[in-house]
């Protein structure tokens, strides 16, 4: 065998099949996104209609670019850096700048996990009692004013340091029997949970007034470009696509997979769980507003007011509020870590393929680091603002811009998206046409820059939120920044063993013939 193909399969680990493979896709794109998001962004952009742009948005953005992650990590089976760097020498800072992505949002995205496993145990006694607002951001997160104050909360800190252990854990098993498997586990309980759930939000008093709420088109909204601009901005991050890891997942499958197939299940899977969400989420929305006699607009609400000022309240005075909020936040906490663990994993990934480490050297040297930024910066009085920022920046001038970036470099100055769509086309069960190569040379991009531009300007315009300069600076402008930058000068680092950088398909070609 030669030597690339064996670098790929036998050191780098594989999913042992497309089945589990599937599963550990579907894991990564049912995150956070789904639950806390998608509900209130369906809500906010036109209701019912926005449907339209958000299928408009998933047919001609985002299943293509999961289509495009899929082609490149299977075609040249590598983690992001090593898989741009095979298709083009000149390309692998497009994956290191994508591990920056990954490693910023793992930091806080494990925090948010740990807030909802210890908010599943708060539901059982209610212990924000009549004011869950004030008691998400006094009592809990003891937040002062915005700024840099590192005294660590407990309440906090624990579940943080639970939650790395037990993603490190996962990561260190390796591929299949770290990540595979937990996602062979976690996810049909999700599901499970997530629709128990649902059953029950269904049955409370309201529930209907929140589906109306939620389902009433308003057609006017389709003439907003603001609309557009929600439902591309919603599919990209819910996709997990444009951070690296479907390129990192689609290395780890089978050389003669169907990849097209693939990708359709999990993209629709994917939507699927979105409509469930809202479905669930605004039933009970339905029910508080109901119970307290105003319309559902003045309880509907999305992020963290959602999950941990909303749903409290929800648990509070709902029949079987305990049950609900162990639904609620379970889901959350397994959602949480099957997309953290995707998301974590393209780091360890790519330094094992570039340092040639062993998978437990790698998960420790990119996972304890993590873990203690995450846990020092997340883990005290500071930790909610850092969250909002950085997920407000990186998700935009990470996310979008690398996506539009490497779209348009592969298209038209790498020009691999022909070689790609014939190696999709290959074995998947669904034709690629032509008409994909415009879509992610053209269309895409065209769409994913013009919301860029509106977001710089708004940006610019009106500073986020109420934060002092420099932390916006740092934190926002200056991490997106920082992320380009250390991703290029990584790419310049030299590989460990650089004679396996060659194109192993075409390496693999040749072994086939020649025996
Ligand atoms: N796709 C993941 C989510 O929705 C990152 O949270």
């Amino acid at each position: 065998m030669s030597q690339v193909v064996e670098h790929s399969e036998e050191h780098r680990g594989a999913f042992s099949s497309r089945k589990v493979f599937i599963l550990a896709a579907i894991g990564s794109a049912v995150g956070l996104g789904n639950i806390w998001r998608f509900p209130y962004v369906a809500y906010e952009n036109g209701g019912g209609a926005f449907l339209i742009p958000y299928l408009v948005a998933l047919l001609t953005a985002g299943l293509p670019f999961l289509l495009l992650d899929y082609g490149l990590g299977h075609r040249y089976r590598g983690s992001a850096p090593l898989a741009f760097r095979r298709a083009h020498r000149a390309a692998e800072g497009l994956g290191w700048w994508q591990v920056g992505i990954c490693f910023v949002i793992a930091v806080y995205y494990a925090a948010v996990i740990a807030w909802a496993a210890r908010y599943a145990l708060f539901s059982f006694d209610k212990a924000w009692g009549d004011d869950p607002e004030g008691f998400l951001f006094g009592t809990y997160l003891q937040a002062g004013d915005p700024g840099i104050g590192l005294d660590f909360v407990s309440g906090v800190t624990i579940p943080l340091v639970l939650v790395w252990v037990a993603v490190l854990a996962i990561m260190a098993l390796g591929v299949q029997k770290g990540i595979g498997a937990a996602s062979a586990v976690f996810i049909p309980v999700l599901f499970v949970a997530f629709i128990a759930l649902v059953v029950v939000a269904l049955t409370l008093d309201g529930a209907s007034a929140g589906l109306d709420a939620l389902f009433t088109p308003n057609w006017g909204a389709l003439g907003e470009t603001s609309v557009w601009i929600a439902a591309y901005g919603q599919i990209f991050f819910s996709l997990s696509v444009g951070f690296g890891i479907m390129i990192t997942y689609a290395s780890y499958v089978g050389r003669r997979s169907d990849m097209t197939g693939s990708g359709l299940v999990v993209g629709f899977a994917n939507s699927g769980f979105e409509l469930l969400a809202g479905i669930g989420v605004f039933a009970a929305l339905g029910f508080m507003a109901t119970a307290a006699g105003v319309p559902v607009d003045e309880v509907a609400t999305e992020g963290l007011g959602l999950a941990f000022i909303a749903f409290p309240a929800i648990i509070s005075e709902a029949p079987a509020g305990a049950l609900i909020g162990v639904l609620f936040f379970g889901s959350l906490v397994v959602a949480g870590v099957t997309s953290l663990v995707s998301v974590i994993e393209v780091v360890i990934s790519a330094v094992r393929d570039k340092f040639e480490m062993s998978r437990v050297g790698a998960s420790m040297a990119v996972g304890v680091p993590a873990a203690l930024i995450s846990i020092t910066l997340l883990g005290t009085t500071t930790g909610v603002y850092v969250l909002d920022i950085v997920d407000h920046f990186i998700n935009r001038f990470g996310i979008l811009l690398v996506a539009v970036v490497s779209m348009l470099a592969l298209s038209w100055a790498f020009k691999k998206t022909g070689l790609l769509r014939e190696h999709l086309n290959r074995d998947g069960s669904v034709r690629v046409g032509r008409w994909w190569e415009l879509l992610i040379g053209v269309v895409a991009p065209a769409a994913l820059t013009f919301i860029l531009v509106n977001e710089l300007i708004d940006n610019l315009r009106t500073p986020y939120g109420d934060y002092p300069t420099w932390m916006l600076n740092t934190l926002g402008w200056g991490l997106a920044v920082a992320v380009v930058l250390i991703g290029f000068l990584a790419a310049r680092l030299s590989w460990r063993d650089d004679t396996f950088l060659g194109d192993p398909e075409i390496q693999a070609q040749q072994d086939e013939r020649s025996n």
